[in-house]
């Protein structure tokens, strides 16, 4: 009898410190596979612990009633503080366009709009990889479009120009920025380059700006006021796709599909903490949404896409947008 105690114990000792089955570490062994992951001994174990994790979230997330589902992705290795300190903004940033300068018709707006559809408007989606650097993909993604549909010329534009040359205008490279504050820049600098002429390393470096190569320019920046969610629809209807900056929370670093919609995220400006692109909007069973262009490869979310609630100020998305006019 004391000796099945004891047993018990054991077993129920070496199962409370590894959790997960031999189901969950295969599927670990296949996403590690699937997303070329590779780790010493004990960083294997470590990892496994995250994943099984993260898997759990997941799979509770997916069982539950929610307008968006979850899935394994390059981040299902890494905790939410990790995730946080490698691809997001870590600091507040100045955004507070109080009153902007967007223009707002009246109206009517089409039920839906979706710039990929429209032209050769929009550029594949990117991977920023391990730096803060989101505010720059966001910026090259609007200003592609913005100059594409002026010229129907798509150009692939250097997010690495922003990270190595932005400073002046109080962005920080891998450390954080904002797109309006990097349309400022380009308007100043008198252009950017392109991506083949000035490659992305994901890394700060010293600035190579070779003013005979400048590829895009800016005339002017449309900064849209702060939380005026109906300015960006303007905005998005009837000029051009639009950059903005919302909160990203732990679940978002596992969506994979459907309406991202959440209860703990904040929404005023000294929260943001990413910057991508809304290249449209439509309506899923009555629930409105934008059609978002993400910086985080083509494996994360749909095809490297998300769709966030949109009426509601979303964790901020309605904060800092803005849009550069294009001079052609
Ligand atoms: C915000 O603006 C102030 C004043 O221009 C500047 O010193 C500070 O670095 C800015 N913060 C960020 C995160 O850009
Ligand atoms: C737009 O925002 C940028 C950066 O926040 C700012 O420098 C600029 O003055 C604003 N432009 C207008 C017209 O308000
Ligand atoms: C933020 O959310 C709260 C709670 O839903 C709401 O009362 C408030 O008006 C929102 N603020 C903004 C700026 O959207």
């Amino acid at each position: 009898m004391k000796c099945l105690i004891v047993l018990l114990f054991t077993v129920y000792h070496v199962s409370a410190l590894h959790p997960y089955s031999e189901q969950d570490e295969y599927d670990f062994k296949l996403w590690m596979s699937q997303f070329g992951k590779t780790y010493d001994i004990d960083e294997y174990y470590h990892r496994l612990q995250i994943f099984f994790e993260n898997k759990g979230k997941i799979d509770h997330h997916n069982k539950g009633n929610h307008k968006f589902t979850m899935g394994l992705n390059q981040f299902s290795d890494l905790t939410f503080d990790e995730f946080r300190r490698s691809f997001l903004l870590t600091e507040p940033q100045n955004c507070s366009a109080t009153k902007g300068n967007h223009v707002s018709s009246d109206g009517p707006y089409p039920d839906s709009v979706d710039w990929r559809t429209k032209g050769n408007y929009v550029t594949d989606v990117k991977n920023q990889g391990p730096c803060g650097s989101c505010w720059t993909f966001s910026t090259t993604g609007c200003l592609e479009s913005v100059t594409a549909i002026a010229t129907k010329k798509l150009l692939h534009l250097s997010e690495q120009q922003l990270v190595d040359c932005a400073q002046a205008f109080n962005n920080h490279g891998c450390n954080g920025g904002l797109p309006s504050q990097a349309f400022e820049y380009i308007k100043y600098n008198k252009g950017l380059m392109t991506e083949d002429d000035y490659p992305y390393t994901a890394h700060d470096g010293t600035c190579k700006f070779k003013a005979d190569l400048a590829a895009a320019f800016v005339k002017d920046v449309i900064n849209i006021t702060k939380y005026d969610e109906m300015d960006m629809l303007d905005a998005v209807a009837r000029h051009n796709p639009v950059s903005f900056a919302y909160e990203v929370t732990s679940d978002f670093m596992h969506y994979q599909s459907g309406v991202y919609t959440s209860t703990v995220c904040h929404n005023t400006t000294d929260t943001v903490n990413h910057a991508v692109l809304a290249v449209g909007y439509g309506n899923e069973k009555g629930l409105a949404y934008w059609i978002v262009k993400n910086s985080w490869g083509t494996n994360w979310g749909m095809k490297g896409y998300f769709f966030i609630e949109r009426g509601k100020n979303m964790c901020g998305l309605a904060a800092c947008s803005s849009y550069p006019l294009a001079m052609v």
